[in-house]
């Protein structure tokens, strides 16, 4: 008889671990398009936010809960009525609709963060899960700073949620503290504790501020747990979460050690890892494993050989497999007619409405009367940074800027806002500082650059140089804007402006009134 392997669950919270944690902050149509991204990678659980922290976080979960096909959605919420009911709120339009409920179990948070008895909380936890149960079917209950709770007690309250109704109960590592011979200590002593838990699925959330998020969470699936809560790249609270692609990826290539696997279409993994430092503007670090840069690059010379008479020398999974395409064969250029890109399009994996495909051969076009030879890379860096726009406020039509040893560097910017013409002039430390400083004295919004970052999208003279640019504006928003061309002065300007004009596509009483509209000569 064949035996099968244990299906493990893939509970994504990129969304709201990752998007806590500072500098990974998402508007609402990034989150949307990281949701569908989500969906095409086949997670089985989105966890799409916490919805009450604020009304936009309310209306994100919202949204995504309106338009998840497949997978379940998510919300998480403090074991308090009112916001179980705002949770459910958020998340119950959903096809499949999930609460998840936080109360943590350990006594040094009970002392010093509930300031309540061990039998509160178990009170508490059981009638909240009891409470949730009435409103949703599904209900996660996660016991946070579990690894560092009494486990049992820690069984005492699984034992009470589980019999409150909770169809999933999960052991947060909340602070990264466990080594991997503890977890596995801790999941098989609540599964010959708790009565009734091989009925529910049992989850693992591990953080990784000692670098074992990952290692904690395969321990974890050793002893049975059945799901696994992790973000894309690893992002998440201080040294982040356990790295989704990560998770995946060992299940998937030691199957024979783990005997599970997932329902992850490893070839999307690629593409969100990419799509999240795109709309974040947090690059992967170039040894991250299964997604950065080096994660497949043989540099030693010995390694080339022996992968050249055969991978499996030194490779355990191949680039293919995340998703990761070798270089197409074929090369684009601006001779290269509309059915070249279409079929290079479909090659690369991107099918698009005819609209958008018009749309995208324009651009193209553009493209490519600036840089002799298209690759894949820059076709992907092309579509990615579409996919991110915002409505034009402020379309850049011209800039010049000046700078040299010994002159002060200026720019001038002229854009249109509307029917008008705007155009400043400015001194700065240097062309691009210029340039944002003229920028500055059109919108006269108040804005402080917060980071400026750029990199080369592929090799060559004409390489497009992509620039990604946070900036802060005066009620602490801090919004990020990219800008993609073969010039870095006009990719900055460009960048610069998309922020703005993010900004002000979610602000729309910023452009309607105030200083900045007016156009006289500062
Ligand atoms: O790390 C943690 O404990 C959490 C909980 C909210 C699940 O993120
Ligand atoms: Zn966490």
């Amino acid at each position: 008889m064949i035996r099968m392997a244990r299906m493990i669950k893939i509970f994504d919270t990129t969304l709201r671990d990752g998007e806590q944690a500072p500098g990974y902050s998402m508007n609402l149509q990034e989150k949307l398009e990281m949701a569908r991204q989500l969906e095409r990678l086949g997670v089985d659980i989105i966890e799409a936010g916490f919805p009450v922290a604020s009304p936009d976080d309310f209306e994100a979960v919202r949204e995504i809960a309106g338009r998840v096909e497949h997978a379940t959605v998510a919300g998480l919420c403090r074991a308090v009525k009112k916001d179980i009911d705002r949770t459910w709120e958020a998340v119950r339009e959903a096809r499949h609709p999930r609460i998840h409920i936080v109360l943590a179990t350990s006594d040094l948070h009970l002392e010093y963060k509930l300031n309540a008895t061990r039998a509160q909380v178990l009170a508490t936890a059981e009638e909240m899960v009891a409470y949730a149960k009435t409103l949703c079917e599904d209900v996660e209950f996660s016991a946070e700073d579990a690894m560092r709770s009494d486990p049992a007690y820690l069984a005492e309250v699984f034992t009470a949620v589980i019999r409150a109704g909770a169809t999933t109960v999960s052991v947060p590592d909340t602070v990264g503290y466990a080594v991997p011979e503890e977890i596995t200590a801790m999941f098989r002593y609540l599964r010959a504790h708790v009565p009734g838990i091989e009925k529910v699925c049992l989850s693992v959330h591990c953080h990784n501020d000692l670098g074992l998020a990952v290692a904690n969470s395969l321990a974890a699936v050793e002893a049975g747990a059945g799901q696994v809560e992790c973000t894309v790249n690893g992002i998440g609270e201080r040294a982040g979460n356990a790295a989704l692609e990560a998770v995946v990826m060992a299940i998937a290539t030691r199957k024979d050690k783990l005997d599970a696997e997932t329902a992850i279409k490893t070839v999307e993994i690629s593409s969100a890892s990419k799509l999240l430092s795109t709309i974040t503007g947090v690059a992967v670090p170039p040894n991250q494993p299964i997604v950065g840069q080096n994660a497949f690059a043989h540099e030693a010379g010995i390694h080339q050989h022996g992968m050249m008479k055969n991978p499996l020398t030194y490779q355990i999974l191949s680039p293919e497999s995340v998703g990761i395409r070798r270089q197409s064969s074929m090369v684009l250029g601006k001779h290269s007619g509309r059915h070249a890109f279409e079929e290079y399009l479909t090659e690369l994996g991107y099918t698009l409405a005819p609209d958008r495909m018009n749309e995208a051969f324009e651009r193209f076009k553009l493209l490519a009367d600036r840089k002799k030879t298209i690759t894949d890379r820059d076709i992907d860096a092309l579509m990615r940074t579409r996919a991110l726009e915002f409505p034009e406020t402020y379309e850049l039509l011209t800039f010049v800027v000046n700078s040299g040893s010994n002159i002060s560097a200026t720019a001038c910017v002229k854009v249109r806002r509307g029917e008008e013409i705007l155009e400043r002039v400015a001194f700065g430390e240097g062309p691009v500082d210029a340039a944002f400083k003229a920028i500055d004295k059109i919108v006269k919004l108040g804005i402080t650059l917060v980071s400026f970052d750029i990199h080369a999208v592929t090799e060559g003279e004409d390489a497009l140089g992509q620039v990604t640019v946070k900036l802060q504006f005066p009620d602490g928003e801090v919004v990020t804007g990219r800008g993609l061309t073969p010039d870095i002065f006009e990719s900055s300007i460009k960048a610069y402006l998309a922020a703005i004009n993010k900004y002000l596509a979610e602000k729309p009483e910023e452009a309607l009134g105030g200083a900045s509209w007016r156009s006289g000569k500062s």
